[in-house]
């Protein structure tokens, strides 16, 4: 079936208001997996579901760049990052930071991440937001994994830097020009210690992340001007930062679902880890992926030339009737004996980690939450009366209260 067109001369307003379900919700009235319409005044295929993540993530045929609108672009990845790379380029620079993504060195982040949680909860204040003190743990654990020395006073700096710059990177307006100014503020923090790696001192701790971004030669065999490391030095801490949002939808899950905290407590095999795959998919984080076409082909009986732009619904692909069975139901035994395909579970993009763009840290993020979830399913502690309310049209969403937590202790 052809790709239908949308009738509205351009549909920004719409997708504000609408935030997650736009996509899927217009494609399921079109009756089609994808639909033709005007994003911010440029023409964009929108699509949802497994066949459209195998056509958006077939190697080499888009490029993030002038794909992503500026105000999420200086928040989220900013000029010559990984992401901002393709061909050999990406290649090269992607391998650096899928050679941090190896188990033995994963596990000693989500081992200190679990060791933080526990330590905050034996001594927990009643009015405390979970959300806000995952954030403080998961940015201490990142600087010293990353291999950033950081003061107590520039941990809480850059917690609240990353912090912001996740936040707003669905925004614009105010809130994102301050939160630009905090990504300037971290930035510049990392560039001095860039600059003193370079002038022969060694701030960095060997055989660490920071050490190896800063001795990378690219494709072209020149290593990574000063900028550019402290870029992508932020686009590691950032993320792990950002899991305390996929970790604070794990623990309402838990809160709400209470039979399977037993099943992880008694360390049912995989349990934890089924859980956590439930969570990801469930849970309103990145809404959609956007590229513009580098290689021109045809899907759909449309030939896409190059340059036009394109948007998958992420959301809406982890939600898709036609693959998973009543999609709204949190339910983690659908994973059971079930492998999923590179493009049906796509929480953090689609396709291969090494030669696409699918996110870098999918496994760190796996092993954080799966280690965090632990630490709570074993730990007791209430939930009080409060706004769970999720809204679906802030992007990124968060349980408005960050999920308050009282009478807590870390073990059961
Ligand atoms: C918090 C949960 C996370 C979510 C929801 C998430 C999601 C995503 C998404 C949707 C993409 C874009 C995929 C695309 O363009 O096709 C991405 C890319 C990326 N992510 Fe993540 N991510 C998370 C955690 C992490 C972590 C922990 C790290 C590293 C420590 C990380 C590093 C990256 C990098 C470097 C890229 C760019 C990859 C490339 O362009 O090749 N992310 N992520």
């Amino acid at each position: 079936m052809p790709i239908p067109r949308a009738a509205a001369p351009d549909l920004t307003l719409g997708f504000l208001a609408e935030g997650y379900d736009f996509v899927r919700e217009r494609c399921a009235q079109y009756g089609s997996d994808a639909f033709e319409a005007r994003l911010m005044g440029t023409k964009t295929v929108f699509c949802v579901g497994e066949d459209a993540a195998q056509m958006f993530y077939e190697p080499g045929r888009f490029t993030r760049r002038g794909a992503l609108p500026t105000f999420a672009l200086k928040l989220l990845q900013d000029e010559g990052s990984v992401a901002t790379l393709d061909g050999e380029a990406h290649r090269v620079r992607k391998a650096l930071f899928m050679s941090f993504m190896a188990p033995e060195r994963i596990d000693p982040l989500a081992r200190a991440s679990a060791d933080g949680l526990r330590e905050r909860l034996a001594t927990w204040h009643d009015g405390a937001a979970l959300h806000d003190i995952l954030r403080e743990v998961l940015c201490r654990a990142a600087c010293e994994w990353v291999g950033v020395p950081a003061t107590e006073d520039e941990l809480e700096a850059y917690t609240h830097e990353t912090s912001a710059m996740i936040d707003e990177a669905g925004s614009f307006g105010p809130a994102n020009w301050i939160a630009r100014v905090r990504r300037n503020r971290a930035e510049a923090r990392l560039r001095d210690l860039v600059a003193a790696a370079r002038s022969g001192e060694s701030p960095f701790f060997e055989g660490s992340p920071a050490a190896a971004v800063v001795a990378h030669r690219g494709a072209d065999g020149a290593p990574l001007d000063e900028a550019v490391c402290a870029v992508e030095l932020l686009n590691l801490i950032r993320p792990i930062v950002a899991v305390a949002r996929f970790v604070t939808f794990a623990a309402l899950a838990l809160h709400r679902h209470p039979g399977h905290a037993a099943a992880i407590r008694a360390a049912e095999g995989g349990a934890a880890r089924r859980f956590v795959e439930e969570v990801r998919r469930t849970t309103p984080f990145f809404p959609v992926v956007a590229g513009r076409v580098r290689t021109p082909f045809t899907w759909r009986e449309r030939d896409f030339a190059q340059g036009e732009m394109v948007v998958l619904d992420l959301y809406g692909t982890d939600r898709d009737p036609r693959l998973y069975a009543d999609p709204a139901r949190f339910d983690p035994d659908r994973h059971l004996g079930r492998t999923p395909t590179p493009f049906d579970l796509v929480p953090q993009g689609g396709g291969d980690h090494f030669t696409g763009h699918r996110c870098a840290g999918e496994w760190l993020t796996i092993a954080i939450m799966q280690s965090l979830v632990e630490v709570l399913a074993h730990a007791s502690w209430r939930v009080p009366e409060q706004d769970l309310t999720v809204d679906l049209r802030k992007m990124p969403a968060l349980p408005k209260s960050g999920l308050v937590l009282a009478d807590v202790a870390p073990v059961r």
